[in-house]
């Protein structure tokens, strides 16, 4: 009997010097750094460099960055027509990855060999920090036109955080706010091989193009059991209410056998390494906008689960409701994720095409034994590959 690996769990599959997930220690390394240290005292861009080159940045190297992050910031004329042809009730995660898309073919375009499609490291270099420089723009947008609110154009005095929240709400946010929202992109930019980095490993590794690549991983990202369960942990927290409905809701729920967003995860069992940094970020706000029902909601589903199944929250857990408090739509919450783990995503892809294989896993069959069309009369060129069954295969 072949050894089946469902889902891969447990695979190895290769190996990787972008980030270190340790089960066993409940930590999270990015390039050596724990992701907990670099929360607390980096801004996104640096660890958006560090993922990229291996280093965090030096004065200089941070400034080179952020000059050209700037340079790219504006929602360009082709991507917004683009988003425009969507409908306005189109899952935003569907405008970042047309966007990307755009992007894409915009950056690519005259290349008419597709030998030259994948680029040299120094081009997917510069094509990721253009890009992560793009998707603040498209996801700020995305959030304003569903609201039938006008295009914010971005501010050259503010730093990537402080811009993208500029751009999504037009008013200036208080460094508190700030502060947690650089914070959760900086937990969100990195973690190893899960669905969607390995979708974009799979892409990379056809020889195909960054940008190819990222659409992907977007579409993996959008399922709820990957990315999409922040926006799910958001329609829990409105489904219960508050914090006294939690047990009679949850007893339904586990009657029911519903799997409670939020929580669990593939690899780690014993609790998420990011999940305390990213609370700690959620108190501050909860103390900001001063809604302790939020945290009393939080605490006692977590307490209550945790204790009837012994499964703990994920990062999605705090940061679903942090993004609520700080404005953004519950729809907008996954396409902020993407424009985290765009950084992750690329310096994966370029890791990937450093040292390629293709990726191409096999199967084991379980359909019908071989059987025949009725009435199919065999040609010369049909007997001839039966007689040499291992060169017709492909
Ligand atoms: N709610 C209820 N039960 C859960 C659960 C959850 N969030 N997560 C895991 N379980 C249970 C499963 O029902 C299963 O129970 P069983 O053995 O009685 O069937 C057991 O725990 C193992 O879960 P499984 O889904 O097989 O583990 P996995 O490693 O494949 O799944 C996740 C990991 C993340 C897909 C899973 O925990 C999940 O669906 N979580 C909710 C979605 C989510 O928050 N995703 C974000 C991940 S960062």
């Amino acid at each position: 009997m072949t050894d089946i690996k469902k889902g891969l769990a447990g695979v190895t599959v290769d190996e990787t010097a972008i980030s270190k997930v340790n089960p066993d220690t409940n930590s999270l390394l990015y390039r050596g750094y724990p992701v907990q240290e670099l929360a607390a005292t980096q801004p996104f861009e640096a660890v958006a460099y560090l993922l990229w080159n291996g280093e965090l940045p030096d004065a200089a190297q941070l400034a080179a960055l952020r000059a050209t992050e700037r340079q790219h910031r504006a929602l360009t004329d082709d991507v917004r027509a683009a988003i425009d042809l969507l409908p306005t009730s189109a899952h935003p995660m569907d405008e970042v990855r047309t966007a990307v898309s755009v992007i894409g073919a915009r950056e690519t375009a005259g290349i008419s060999n597709v030998m030259d499609a994948v680029g040299t490291p120094e081009e997917n270099l510069d094509r990721s920090v253009r890009l992560w420089a793009q998707l603040p723009a498209v996801v700020a947008y995305g959030q304003r036109r569903r609201r039938g609110e006008e295009l914010v154009a971005p501010r050259d005095d503010l730093d990537y955080a402080a811009n993208f929240l500029w751009m999504t709400f037009g008013v200036e946010s208080d460094p508190v706010v700030v502060d947690a929202f650089n914070r959760s992109m900086v937990l969100y930019a990195e973690h190893s091989f899960n669905a969607s980095t390995f979708t974009a490993r799979v892409i990379a590794s056809t020889l195909s193009d960054l940008y190819s690549a990222v659409v992907g991983a977007i579409g993996a990202l959008k399922g709820p059991l990957h990315g999409g369960a922040n926006e799910a942990v958001l329609h829990v927290f409105t489904e219960i209410g508050s914090a006294e409905n939690v047990g009679p809701w949850l007893d339904e729920a586990l009657a029911a056998k519903r799997k409670i967003m939020g929580f669990g995860h593939r690899v780690y069992k014993r609790g998420d390494s990011r999940v305390p940094t990213m609370k700690a970020a959620l108190d501050t706000l909860v103390e900001h906008y001063d809604r302790p029902d939020v945290a009393a909601l939080y605490d006692a589903l977590e307490a209550q689960f945790v204790e009837r199944k012994g499964i703990y929250p994920n990062l999605d857990y705090p940061s679903g409701p942090a993004y609520d408090l700080m404005g953004f739509d519950t729809l907008t919450f996954t396409p902020l994720f993407v424009a985290a783990r765009v950084t992750g995503w690329t310096a994966h892809v370029r890791e990937q095409q450093a040292s390629n294989a293709l990726i191409r896993p096999l199967s084991a069959y379980v359909g019908p034994n071989e059987r025949h069309v009725e009435g199919y009369v065999p040609d010369a060129a049909d007997l001839d590959a039966q007689e040499r069954p291992e060169e017709a295969a492909s």
